[in-house]
């Protein structure tokens, strides 16, 4: 946890604590349906995190947004849970753009912020009936009025700011010379200062407003205190140089942290951080649209995945676990070192049983691929006491940047998907898919 935050933290969960939403029971159950590998999803956390991340914001004086990044879980069931809330889409790529299609999602509550801004990609953005753009590059800027010209429609756009502040985190989105977003005042044509000169004199492009995103899973929210400081400055310079300026939107990008290691800030907290600042800016600049996006925060929780354990080996004072699954389902694990909480799930007869297993301190837990790193890193709570073949253990808080990974390292399939509705049933919101399917996907019929 970082060292700023004089937040007062809650104290740390168990294991069990963070399986919120299915019993023992049920999980025997749903195996023997499914198999294993396994994510289940529960739809009453999905809701319950956009309420959340909406009320943490409540004390800022003027409309505010959750905006959901699809890029963290694009299963179309989650999709339409947060199109119930209402929730913004955030895209990223037509291929998203084509999911939130099927899903019927309303194209006016999306925002679509590319990374590759191409001209026949806005077309099709465009023609889709997305009317809000953030750009990220003069190109882009350029590319997105052509489209406009071609499609006849005048989108909503805003300018992805890199407001270059240090960032504690894993993942960092806002550093110098980096690919994302525009300097301030930086390059001959890309900098924000010409970017909104330029719009301001558009007719093919409206200016609405800036975006920044900083980082994934912030703990230490100084960073956001000082893009808003950087912000605030800029946005007193336009408002001298275009005297008609005015910003309708603001977008503080994603980070929102969520348990896996050590207790982290609450939405709440974090909000407390910077929410006087927003307020100051609407004060000094005038009132807009705060839009909060978050991936990571709003799927995380709701998702476990429940593996079972295939082999289990002694190697001197050390025991190595090994499960069904591996990085190819959780590549978090391997990439950033990912603790996701695990827990042996507790057998259902477990009093009755006659030879209780001694713990065993040292306990690795391996995934089934051929790969050195494909060993999972533990949580501080996790718990893998009588951990014996043919036995679960599930993965706790793995919602976020985990299905969009799945890949077939190792001829390996892809899980089933079910979820927890409100009503309390079980279905089937994704099928597993079979090794002859991926060999056919793999060009197996035209070899
Ligand atoms: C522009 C943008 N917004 C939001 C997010 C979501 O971030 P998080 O999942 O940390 O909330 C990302 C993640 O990469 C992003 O690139």
């Amino acid at each position: 946890m970082a060292e700023n935050s004089q937040v007062q933290l809650v104290e740390k969960p168990t294991a069990a604590a963070l399986n919120r939403f299915v019993k023992p029971i049920d999980i025997s159950k749903l195996v023997a349906q499914y198999g294993t590998p396994l994510y289940l999803v529960d739809e009453d956390t999905l809701h319950a995190k956009a309420k959340e991340l909406h009320s943490a914001y409540s004390k800022f004086k003027g409309p505010v947004k959750v905006v959901y990044s699809i890029k963290a879980n694009f299963t179309p069931a989650v999709i339409k849970i947060f199109m119930k809330d209402g929730v913004t889409l955030d895209l990223t790529s037509l291929g998203e753009l084509h999911f939130i299609k099927q899903c019927k999602a309303d194209p006016e509550n999306v925002i679509y912020t590319s990374v590759t801004e191409e001209p026949e990609e806005y077309v099709e953005v465009l023609h889709s009936g997305v009317r809000r753009v953030v750009v990220s590059s003069f190109n882009g800027m350029t590319n997105l009025a052509k489209a406009a010209s071609k499609v006849g429609a005048r989108p909503l756009t805003m300018i992805r700011v890199n407001p270059e502040v240090g960032v504690k985190a894993e993942v960092r989105a806002s550093y110098r010379n980096g690919k994302f977003g525009v300097p301030f005042n930086g390059g001959t044509i890309d900098s924000a200062a010409k970017m909104v000169k330029h719009l301001m004199g558009s007719d093919l492009l409206k200016f609405e407003g800036f975006h920044f995103h900083l980082g994934s899973q912030i703990t230490d929210f100084s960073c956001y205190t000082h893009a808003l400081d950087k912000m605030d400055a800029f946005m007193t310079k336009m408002k001298k140089e275009n005297p008609t300026f005015q910003v309708n939107t603001f977008d503080i990008g994603g980070g929102t942290p969520v348990f896996y290691n050590d207790p982290v800030p609450t939405p709440a907290q974090m909000a407390e951080n910077h929410v006087s600042k927003l307020n100051q800016l609407a004060e000094t600049h005038g009132t807009y649209t705060l839009m909060i996006e978050s991936g990571r925060f709003l799927v995380a929780e709701s998702s476990m995945l429940v593996s079972r354990i295939v082999n289990t080996k002694e190697y001197n004072e050390h025991k190595i676990v090994i499960v069904d699954a591996g990085y190819h389902i959780l590549l978090d694990a391997a990439l950033l070192k990912q603790e996701y909480p695990q827990e042996v799930v507790p057998v259902l007869d477990s009093k009755d049983r006659t030879t209780a297993l001694a713990p065993v301190k040292n306990t690795h837990l391996a995934g089934r691929l051929c790969d050195t790193y494909d060993v999972f890193p533990l949580s501080k709570v996790s718990d893998l006491d009588e951990s014996e073949v043919g036995r679960y253990i599930s993965f706790y808080n793995v919602g976020a940047y985990s299905v969009v990974f799945n890949m077939p390292f190792h001829c390996q399939t892809k899980p089933p998907i079910v979820m927890k509705d409100s009503d309390g049933k079980f279905r089937l919101v994704r099928k597993g898919t079979s090794y002859e399917h991926l060999f056919r996907e793999e060009g197996g019929e035209l070899a």
